[in-house]
């Protein structure tokens, strides 16, 4: 087990990393493409920056790469817990290789003050599902993903205006001075999406953290796009959306939230329509836009779905203490 700076990976580590996430996709989604070797690149370069610090252990058997397990340590009010994604080879599978990975990083993320582990990924009946279940994981969220593939919508679906007595302002990266303090309060709303039992709280926002997460994105390279609603001069709604250098074709859809006074005006589905002309107009290259919501949140999936985003599969989220493992 070795604790590595995934950024930093060189060309035949890359590749090393591409062959097991290849596998490993071929073996647990049969149905989907496997992952370009860009879309490894971008997964060892660019960590979630509103997730906070990663820690990247790798796991070698015989010096073949045979594992990996990823650890974010969020921050603004979650600093009791460590988010995982972990993942070992299926030629590798079942010799113990996973729960060595998860009590090296346990131990690393207790030495840090975390309590809980959440495992932010797991297929339902998958082998990673029976593992955490094995490992004492109980399952605390389900969540949904859904694509738009942009060839097979009509646009004219996305002429959206908001309703009256608002506004929506578009910015790329770094938030406007005059709008950012609303902006930092508006993104608590998302405090009200259906939590289920995640350990993850909403982030507590401030201008300062906003100002740090612009520049974490900047220093790795993701183009943050925000559209929000404003109502007067108060920003009452936000959707954001990340672009990633290495990965031209594809969009991650991130947070959406409308501030609860400012509900049942369609202000949703007006930002999010607003931000699919807006990536579209001017990103010829964009394929597909990607995003997931709590399988609860059928307010937000069929705000989706009259946009044209199809839902292609369900997921848990599982955690549990770090005491013990
Ligand atoms: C989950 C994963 C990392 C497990 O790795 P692993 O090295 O095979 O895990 P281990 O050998 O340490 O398994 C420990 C125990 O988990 C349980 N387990 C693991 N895989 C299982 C399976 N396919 N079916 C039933 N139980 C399973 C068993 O109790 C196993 O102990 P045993 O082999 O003595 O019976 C691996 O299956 C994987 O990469 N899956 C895809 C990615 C994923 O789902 N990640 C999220 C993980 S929660």
């Amino acid at each position: 087990m070795r604790l590595i700076d995934a950024r930093r990976a060189v060309d035949g580590e890359v590749d090393e990393h591409h062959e097991l996430q290849r596998a490993a996709s071929l073996a647990d989604y049969p149905g989907a493409p496997p992952p370009t070797r860009e879309t490894t690149l971008a997964r060892l370069r660019d960590p979630d920056v509103d997730l906070g610090e990663r820690l990247f252990w790798t796991a070698r058997l015989d010096g073949r790469l045979a594992g990996h397990f990823v650890a974010q340590l969020p921050v603004d009010g979650n600093e009791h817990l460590g988010m995982v994604r972990l993942v070992v080879h299926p030629e590798l599978r079942r010799r113990g290789i996973g729960t060595e990975l998860l009590r090296v990083g346990a131990a690393e993320l207790r030495d840090r003050g975390r309590k809980i582990v959440e495992i932010v990924q797991v297929e339902t009946n998958s082998p990673g599902f029976r593992f955490a279940a094995s490992r004492g994981f109980r399952t605390v969220q389900t969540s949904i993903f859904q694509a738009l593939e942009i060839a097979e919508v009509d646009p004219d679906i996305w002429a959206v205006p908001p309703a009256d007595g608002y506004r929506l302002v578009r910015w790329s990266g770094r938030a406007p001075d005059d709008l950012v303090e609303s902006y930092a309060r508006a993104r608590h709303a998302m405090a009200d999406a259906p939590p289920g039992e995640s350990a993850f709280r909403v982030p507590d926002w401030t201008v300062d953290r906003v100002r740090r997460m612009e520049a974490g994105y900047r220093e790795n390279g993701i183009e943050r796009r925000v559209v929000v609603a404003v109502a007067g001069d108060e920003v009452v709604g936000v959707t954001e959306l990340d672009l990633h250098p290495l990965r031209p074709e594809l969009a991650s859809q991130r947070d959406t939230a409308v501030s609860a006074a400012h509900r049942g005006h369609g202000l949703g589905q007006a930002m999010k329509a607003s931000m699919l002309r807006w990536i579209t107009a001017d990103r010829p290259e964009l394929r597909r836009v990607w995003t997931s919501t709590a399988a609860a949140n059928q307010y937000m999936a069929d705000v989706n779905h009259r946009l044209g985003f199809a839902t292609m599969r369900r997921y848990c989220v599982v955690n549990r203490a770090l005491a013990g493992l």
